[in-house]
Formats: C-alpha cells, structure tokens, sequence
C-alpha cells in the first residue's frame, strides 16, 4: 500500500500512555531492508561491516501537547534497553534540533555527511 509504513519490520515498539490514557508517544526499533540500509550508509559515505549497524531506531513522534518533557529520550532509552544487540542507527533531518539532541544524549554519534532525501537533508547517527 502507498505510504504503508512497513511496520512488520519493526522488532520493538514502544508506546506511552499520559495519566488520561491518551497516546502520548511512540518510537520502535526496525530493522529495514537491505536495500533501504545500504542505499542511506552509501549516500552518507558511512562505511561499516554489513553485518553491523543493522537496526535502526526510528518512528519516534511525541504528540505536540506532549513535547518538551523528554518523552522522546525516555521511551527510545526504554527500547534501547530491551535490544542486546549493540550496534544501532539513526536517521534524522540536520535542522532537527530537538531530535539530534536526543540522539547525542542516548549515545550516538553522528557519522558521515548530510544527504538530500525528496525535500530534506538527513543525517546518519550511530550507537555502538
Ligand atoms: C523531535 C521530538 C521527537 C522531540 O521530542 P521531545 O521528547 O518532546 O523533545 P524535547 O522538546 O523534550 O527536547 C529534547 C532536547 O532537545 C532540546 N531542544 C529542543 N529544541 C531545541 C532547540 N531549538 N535548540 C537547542 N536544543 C533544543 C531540548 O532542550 C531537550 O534537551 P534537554 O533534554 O537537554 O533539555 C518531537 O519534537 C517530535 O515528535 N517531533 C516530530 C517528529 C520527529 O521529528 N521525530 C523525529 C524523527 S527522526
């Protein structure tokens, strides 16, 4: 289906509830296809072993009401948590402010360069 989002490749999901019960935010761990992993490290001239680096973490959105009290880091550190295999990646556009920062903070570092996708720019994070 178009703009399907492949959620069968998701290996964990997380989901929390505010004290209403209402979604407040979500972020899983995939793992995507080699095509779709080979196609990003390539534009983003990263080079690492093809069997590394394999899951990335990803789909994590905070409901507007909801941002601004670090939901995004607790909930991608809750899913790290629970993923024993250590190499992990992340993408995410270059004027995501609030999302590099979450990143850095969870332990990735950034690697390779910025790459254009349709009308954006992403960058490639790592996690070791
Ligand atoms: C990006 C997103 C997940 C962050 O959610 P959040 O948990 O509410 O993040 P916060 O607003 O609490 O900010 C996280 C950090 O970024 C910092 N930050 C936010 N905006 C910033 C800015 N403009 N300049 C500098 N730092 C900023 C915050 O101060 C905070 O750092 P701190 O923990 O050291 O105080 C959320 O805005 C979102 O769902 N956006 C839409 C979807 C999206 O972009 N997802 C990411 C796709 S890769």
């Amino acid at each position: 289906m178009r703009g399907c989002l492949g959620v069968e490749r998701a290996r964990l999901l997380a989901f929390h509830y505010a004290g209403d019960g209402s979604l407040a935010a979500v972020a899983a761990l995939k793992v995507p296809s080699d095509q779709h992993w080979s196609d990003v490290f390539e534009k983003a001239s990263v080079s690492v072993g093809p069997a590394d680096y394999k899951i990335e973490l990803g789909w994590v959105y905070i409901v507007p009401s909801h941002r601004g009290k670090r939901l995004s880091e607790d909930i991608c550190r809750q899913l790290l948590a629970g993923e024993p295999r250590a190499g992990i990646y992340a993408t995410t556009r270059s004027n995501n402010v609030s999302m590099i920062e979450v990143l850095c903070a969870l332990g990735f570092a950034r690697v390779g360069k910025p790459f254009p996708r349709r009308d954006e720019e992403l960058m490639v994070f790592l996690r070791s």
